[in-house]
Protein backbone atom coordinates (compact mmCIF):
# COMPACT_ATOMS: atom_id res chain seq x y z
CA UNK A 1 0.00 0.00 0.00
CA UNK A 2 1.31 3.48 -0.94
CA UNK A 3 -0.63 6.39 0.77
CA UNK A 4 0.31 10.22 -0.17
CA UNK A 5 0.26 11.46 3.34
CA UNK A 6 1.10 15.53 3.07
CA UNK A 7 1.56 15.36 6.96
CA UNK A 8 3.71 12.63 8.35
CA UNK A 9 4.47 13.82 12.17
CA UNK A 10 5.98 10.69 12.82
CA UNK A 11 8.85 12.10 11.17
CA UNK A 12 9.35 14.27 14.21
CA UNK A 13 9.90 11.17 16.72
CA UNK A 14 11.78 8.82 14.32
CA UNK A 15 15.11 8.80 16.39
CA UNK A 16 16.78 9.49 19.54
CA UNK A 17 18.27 12.22 18.39
CA UNK A 18 14.99 13.94 16.66
CA UNK A 19 13.75 13.29 19.91
CA UNK A 20 16.08 15.12 21.72
CA UNK A 21 16.25 18.37 19.46
CA UNK A 22 12.51 18.94 19.53
CA UNK A 23 12.03 18.24 23.28
CA UNK A 24 10.09 21.25 24.22
CA UNK A 25 10.44 20.88 28.12
CA UNK A 26 13.54 19.79 30.03
CA UNK A 27 14.05 18.99 33.92
CA UNK A 28 17.20 20.02 35.88
CA UNK A 29 18.16 20.05 39.22
CA UNK A 30 18.42 23.51 38.85
CA UNK A 31 14.56 23.40 38.66
CA UNK A 32 14.19 21.80 41.97
CA UNK A 33 13.94 23.02 45.78
CA UNK A 34 14.25 19.86 48.32
CA UNK A 35 11.58 20.19 51.33
CA UNK A 36 13.54 19.27 54.33
CA UNK A 37 11.67 18.43 57.83
CA UNK A 38 14.03 19.01 61.35
CA UNK A 39 13.73 18.42 64.40
CA UNK A 40 14.91 19.09 68.23
CA UNK A 41 16.11 16.29 70.62
CA UNK A 42 16.83 13.80 67.99
CA UNK A 43 19.99 12.11 67.76
CA UNK A 44 20.00 10.57 64.12
CA UNK A 45 17.23 11.03 61.58
CA UNK A 46 14.03 9.37 61.82
CA UNK A 47 11.87 7.85 58.66
CA UNK A 48 8.97 9.13 57.76
CA UNK A 49 6.69 5.90 56.84
CA UNK A 50 4.41 7.49 54.89
CA UNK A 51 7.43 9.03 52.85
CA UNK A 52 10.07 6.64 51.72
CA UNK A 53 13.54 7.79 51.71
CA UNK A 54 12.57 10.78 53.78
CA UNK A 55 13.52 11.77 57.36
CA UNK A 56 13.01 14.27 60.10
CA UNK A 57 16.64 15.36 60.59
CA UNK A 58 18.68 16.73 63.77
CA UNK A 59 20.62 19.59 63.51
CA UNK A 60 24.18 17.53 62.91
CA UNK A 61 22.52 15.44 60.22
CA UNK A 62 20.57 18.15 58.72
CA UNK A 63 24.49 19.88 57.72
CA UNK A 64 25.21 16.78 56.35
CA UNK A 65 21.91 16.53 53.85
CA UNK A 66 22.59 20.45 52.91
CA UNK A 67 26.06 19.51 51.70
CA UNK A 68 24.46 16.99 49.96
CA UNK A 69 21.68 18.65 48.14
CA UNK A 70 24.02 21.31 47.14
CA UNK A 71 26.92 19.28 46.13
CA UNK A 72 24.28 17.72 43.59
CA UNK A 73 23.21 21.11 41.88
CA UNK A 74 20.07 22.06 43.65
CA UNK A 75 19.99 25.34 44.49
CA UNK A 76 17.56 25.61 47.16
CA UNK A 77 15.87 24.09 50.68
CA UNK A 78 12.49 24.50 52.23
CA UNK A 79 12.56 24.08 55.83
CA UNK A 80 10.18 22.53 57.80
CA UNK A 81 10.32 22.19 61.87
CA UNK A 82 8.74 19.27 63.62
CA UNK A 83 7.62 21.04 67.19
CA UNK A 84 7.88 18.69 70.05
CA UNK A 85 4.00 18.81 71.20
CA UNK A 86 4.99 20.49 75.00
CA UNK A 87 5.70 23.71 73.06
CA UNK A 88 2.53 23.52 70.95
CA UNK A 89 -0.31 26.29 72.44
CA UNK A 90 -3.54 27.42 71.18
CA UNK A 91 -1.41 31.00 70.13
CA UNK A 92 1.87 28.98 68.92
CA UNK A 93 4.14 31.70 71.34
CA UNK A 94 7.00 29.15 70.72
CA UNK A 95 7.33 30.38 66.39
CA UNK A 96 9.08 33.17 68.11
CA UNK A 97 10.95 31.72 70.68
CA UNK A 98 14.67 32.79 69.42
CA UNK A 99 16.00 29.22 70.40
CA UNK A 100 13.78 27.63 68.61
CA UNK A 101 14.99 25.00 65.79
CA UNK A 102 13.71 26.39 62.60
CA UNK A 103 15.87 29.73 63.57
CA UNK A 104 19.24 27.08 64.61
CA UNK A 105 19.04 25.40 61.99
CA UNK A 106 18.67 28.65 59.43
CA UNK A 107 21.63 30.46 61.41
CA UNK A 108 23.77 27.13 60.85
CA UNK A 109 23.10 26.51 57.33
CA UNK A 110 23.99 30.02 56.16
CA UNK A 111 27.04 30.10 58.35
CA UNK A 112 28.53 26.43 56.67
CA UNK A 113 26.57 26.90 53.19
CA UNK A 114 26.19 30.55 52.29
CA UNK A 115 25.52 29.91 48.70
CA UNK A 116 22.36 27.52 49.35
CA UNK A 117 19.52 29.48 49.02
CA UNK A 118 16.98 29.02 52.16
CA UNK A 119 13.04 29.05 51.99
CA UNK A 120 11.52 29.64 55.24
CA UNK A 121 8.07 28.76 55.87
CA UNK A 122 5.47 30.86 57.05
CA UNK A 123 2.97 29.67 59.18
CA UNK A 124 2.07 28.80 62.44
CA UNK A 125 0.80 25.18 61.99
CA UNK A 126 3.95 23.68 63.50
CA UNK A 127 3.50 25.49 66.75
CA UNK A 128 -0.43 25.37 67.55
CA UNK A 129 -1.94 22.58 69.59
CA UNK A 130 -5.09 22.42 67.64
CA UNK A 131 -2.78 22.26 63.88
CA UNK A 132 -4.49 25.33 62.11
CA UNK A 133 -2.42 27.85 60.69
CA UNK A 134 -3.57 30.60 62.41
CA UNK A 135 -4.44 31.67 66.20
CA UNK A 136 -8.44 31.01 67.13
CA UNK A 137 -10.70 34.00 67.92
CA UNK A 138 -13.30 33.31 70.62
CA UNK A 139 -15.41 31.67 67.88
CA UNK A 140 -12.72 28.98 67.71
CA UNK A 141 -12.48 30.57 63.77
CA UNK A 142 -9.16 31.12 62.70
CA UNK A 143 -8.34 35.02 63.29
CA UNK A 144 -6.78 36.58 60.23
CA UNK A 145 -5.78 40.09 61.31
CA UNK A 146 -4.18 38.59 64.92
CA UNK A 147 -2.87 35.70 62.66
CA UNK A 148 -1.09 38.08 60.22
CA UNK A 149 0.30 40.23 62.76
CA UNK A 150 2.36 37.27 64.27
CA UNK A 151 3.42 36.04 60.57
CA UNK A 152 4.99 39.28 60.24
CA UNK A 153 7.47 38.54 63.08
CA UNK A 154 7.88 35.35 62.57
CA UNK A 155 8.96 36.19 59.06
CA UNK A 156 11.34 38.74 60.00
CA UNK A 157 12.64 36.46 62.80
CA UNK A 158 13.38 33.84 60.15
CA UNK A 159 15.08 36.46 56.93
CA UNK A 160 17.19 37.32 60.23
CA UNK A 161 18.78 33.93 60.96
CA UNK A 162 19.14 34.00 57.35
CA UNK A 163 16.43 32.66 55.05
CA UNK A 164 16.89 34.30 51.90
CA UNK A 165 12.89 33.77 50.87
CA UNK A 166 10.24 33.57 53.58
CA UNK A 167 7.29 32.01 52.06
CA UNK A 168 3.39 32.12 53.66
CA UNK A 169 2.04 29.12 53.38
CA UNK A 170 -1.22 30.24 55.57
CA UNK A 171 -3.51 31.44 53.18
CA UNK A 172 -4.75 34.20 55.55
CA UNK A 173 -5.74 37.37 53.62
CA UNK A 174 -3.39 40.39 53.67
CA UNK A 175 -0.35 38.78 54.51
CA UNK A 176 1.67 39.54 51.80
CA UNK A 177 1.18 43.01 51.71
CA UNK A 178 2.22 42.58 55.34
CA UNK A 179 5.23 40.65 55.62
CA UNK A 180 6.68 42.77 52.65
CA UNK A 181 6.27 45.87 55.01
CA UNK A 182 7.23 44.17 58.06
CA UNK A 183 10.76 43.17 56.26
CA UNK A 184 11.19 46.60 54.68
CA UNK A 185 10.91 48.11 58.01
CA UNK A 186 13.38 45.49 59.59
CA UNK A 187 15.77 46.71 56.83
CA UNK A 188 15.26 43.28 55.13
CA UNK A 189 14.58 44.49 51.53
CA UNK A 190 16.38 41.99 49.56
CA UNK A 191 14.36 39.30 51.17
CA UNK A 192 11.86 37.85 48.90
CA UNK A 193 8.47 36.46 49.20
CA UNK A 194 7.54 33.21 47.81
CA UNK A 195 4.01 33.14 48.15
CA UNK A 196 1.86 30.18 48.51
CA UNK A 197 -0.68 32.06 46.58
CA UNK A 198 -2.92 29.16 45.17
CA UNK A 199 -2.80 26.49 48.07
CA UNK A 200 -6.07 24.22 47.66
CA UNK A 201 -7.68 22.50 50.80
CA UNK A 202 -5.89 19.22 49.63
CA UNK A 203 -5.92 15.81 51.19
CA UNK A 204 -2.66 15.36 49.11
CA UNK A 205 -1.21 16.50 52.31
CA UNK A 206 -1.55 13.74 54.49
CA UNK A 207 2.10 12.28 55.18
CA UNK A 208 3.38 15.57 55.35
CA UNK A 209 0.52 16.43 58.83
CA UNK A 210 2.34 12.68 59.78
CA UNK A 211 5.84 14.15 59.49
CA UNK A 212 5.03 17.38 61.20
CA UNK A 213 2.69 16.02 63.34
CA UNK A 214 0.19 18.52 62.86
CA UNK A 215 -3.37 16.43 62.46
CA UNK A 216 -5.78 16.24 64.74
CA UNK A 217 -6.84 13.04 64.50
CA UNK A 218 -3.64 10.92 64.91
CA UNK A 219 -3.14 9.05 61.53
CA UNK A 220 -5.71 10.11 59.04
CA UNK A 221 -3.95 13.32 58.08
CA UNK A 222 -7.40 14.92 58.28
CA UNK A 223 -7.45 18.66 59.61
CA UNK A 224 -10.29 21.06 57.72
CA UNK A 225 -8.84 24.04 56.88
CA UNK A 226 -11.49 24.74 54.16
CA UNK A 227 -11.87 28.12 55.92
CA UNK A 228 -8.62 29.87 54.89
CA UNK A 229 -7.42 27.26 51.86
CA UNK A 230 -9.01 27.02 48.24
CA UNK A 231 -11.95 25.33 47.50
CA UNK A 232 -10.45 22.26 44.72
CA UNK A 233 -13.63 22.90 42.97
CA UNK A 234 -12.48 26.91 41.98
CA UNK A 235 -10.17 28.16 39.14
CA UNK A 236 -11.27 31.27 38.84
CA UNK A 237 -10.81 31.77 42.72
CA UNK A 238 -7.14 30.91 42.92
CA UNK A 239 -6.35 33.06 40.01
CA UNK A 240 -7.77 36.12 42.01
CA UNK A 241 -5.42 34.65 45.15
CA UNK A 242 -2.76 35.00 43.01
CA UNK A 243 -3.05 38.10 41.21
CA UNK A 244 -3.75 39.47 44.61
CA UNK A 245 -0.78 38.66 46.19
CA UNK A 246 0.91 40.15 42.57
CA UNK A 247 -0.40 43.34 43.83
CA UNK A 248 1.03 42.94 47.43
CA UNK A 249 4.45 42.40 46.27
CA UNK A 250 4.87 38.67 45.85
CA UNK A 251 8.39 37.56 44.46
CA UNK A 252 7.21 34.30 43.16
CA UNK A 253 3.64 32.89 43.02
CA UNK A 254 3.23 29.36 43.86
CA UNK A 255 0.73 26.71 42.69
CA UNK A 256 0.22 23.61 45.67
CA UNK A 257 -0.45 20.56 45.17
CA UNK A 258 0.62 20.98 41.65
CA UNK A 259 -0.21 17.40 39.67
CA UNK A 260 -3.88 17.75 40.51
CA UNK A 261 -4.01 21.66 39.27
CA UNK A 262 -2.22 21.76 36.34
CA UNK A 263 -5.13 23.45 34.77
CA UNK A 264 -4.02 25.73 37.38
CA UNK A 265 -0.51 26.74 36.99
CA UNK A 266 -1.26 27.23 33.06
CA UNK A 267 -2.97 29.71 33.18
CA UNK A 268 -1.74 31.78 35.80
CA UNK A 269 1.66 31.11 33.34
CA UNK A 270 -0.44 33.19 30.43
CA UNK A 271 -1.40 35.70 33.16
CA UNK A 272 1.29 36.60 34.91
CA UNK A 273 5.36 38.10 34.42
CA UNK A 274 6.14 36.51 37.81
CA UNK A 275 8.16 33.29 38.08
CA UNK A 276 6.03 30.72 39.14
CA UNK A 277 6.91 27.57 41.48
CA UNK A 278 4.74 24.48 42.33
CA UNK A 279 4.59 22.59 45.22
CA UNK A 280 4.54 18.57 44.65
CA UNK A 281 3.30 17.55 47.83
CA UNK A 282 3.66 14.66 50.29
CA UNK A 283 1.02 12.62 48.76
CA UNK A 284 1.95 13.22 44.96
CA UNK A 285 4.85 11.51 46.04
CA UNK A 286 3.73 8.98 48.82
CA UNK A 287 1.30 7.89 45.91
CA UNK A 288 4.08 7.29 43.55
CA UNK A 289 6.21 5.45 45.59
CA UNK A 290 3.36 3.31 46.93
CA UNK A 291 2.03 1.93 43.30
CA UNK A 292 6.10 1.54 42.96
CA UNK A 293 6.39 -0.82 46.26
CA UNK A 294 3.84 -3.10 45.13
CA UNK A 295 5.47 -3.65 41.45
CA UNK A 296 2.42 -1.57 39.85
CA UNK A 297 4.55 1.76 38.48
CA UNK A 298 8.20 2.39 37.17
CA UNK A 299 9.14 4.55 40.33
CA UNK A 300 11.82 6.35 38.29
CA UNK A 301 9.74 6.94 34.94
CA UNK A 302 6.86 7.84 36.99
CA UNK A 303 8.49 10.25 38.81
CA UNK A 304 10.31 11.87 36.14
CA UNK A 305 6.72 12.16 33.81
CA UNK A 306 4.92 13.54 37.07
CA UNK A 307 7.53 16.61 37.11
CA UNK A 308 8.12 17.33 33.24
CA UNK A 309 4.13 18.01 33.11
CA UNK A 310 4.67 20.38 35.84
CA UNK A 311 7.78 22.17 34.28
CA UNK A 312 5.53 21.79 30.99
CA UNK A 313 2.12 23.24 32.57
CA UNK A 314 4.24 26.72 33.43
CA UNK A 315 6.10 26.30 36.30
CA UNK A 316 9.67 27.35 36.57
CA UNK A 317 10.34 25.81 39.81
CA UNK A 318 9.26 22.71 42.02
CA UNK A 319 9.58 21.78 45.18
CA UNK A 320 10.05 18.32 45.13
CA UNK A 321 10.47 15.46 47.86
CA UNK A 322 12.25 13.81 44.51
CA UNK A 323 14.87 16.55 44.32
CA UNK A 324 17.94 14.30 45.30
CA UNK A 325 16.94 11.56 43.50
CA UNK A 326 16.04 13.42 40.25
CA UNK A 327 19.70 15.70 40.70
CA UNK A 328 21.52 12.51 40.81
CA UNK A 329 19.94 10.75 37.82
CA UNK A 330 21.40 13.36 35.44
C1 LIG B 1 1.31 24.12 56.32
C2 LIG B 1 1.94 23.39 55.19
C3 LIG B 1 1.44 22.20 54.65
C4 LIG B 1 2.32 21.80 53.66
C5 LIG B 1 3.34 22.75 53.59
N1 LIG B 1 3.09 23.74 54.54
C6 LIG B 1 0.27 21.37 55.04
C7 LIG B 1 -0.99 21.95 55.41
O1 LIG B 1 -1.42 23.00 54.90
O2 LIG B 1 -1.63 21.34 56.26
C8 LIG B 1 2.13 20.56 52.86
C9 LIG B 1 3.27 20.04 52.12
C10 LIG B 1 3.14 18.64 51.67
O3 LIG B 1 2.08 17.99 51.79
O4 LIG B 1 4.15 18.13 51.17
N2 LIG B 1 1.58 25.45 56.47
Amino acid sequence: MNFEWLRRPRRNRSSIQVRNLLQETTLSPSDLIYPIFIKAGISKPEPIESMPGIFRHSLDSLLQECSEVAALGIPAIALFPVIDPIHKTPEAEYALNPDQILYQALKKIKKELPHLLLIADVALDPYTNHGHDGVLNAKGEVDNDATVSLLQRLATIEAQAGADWVAPSDMMDGRVEAIRKALDDANLTETSILAYSAKFASAYYGPFREAVGSSTKAGTGYLDKRSYQLNPANRREALLECQLDEKEGADILMVKPAGPYLDIIRELRNQTLLPIAAYQVSGEYAQIHAAAQNGWLDLEKTRDESLLAIKRAGADMILTYFAKEVARRK
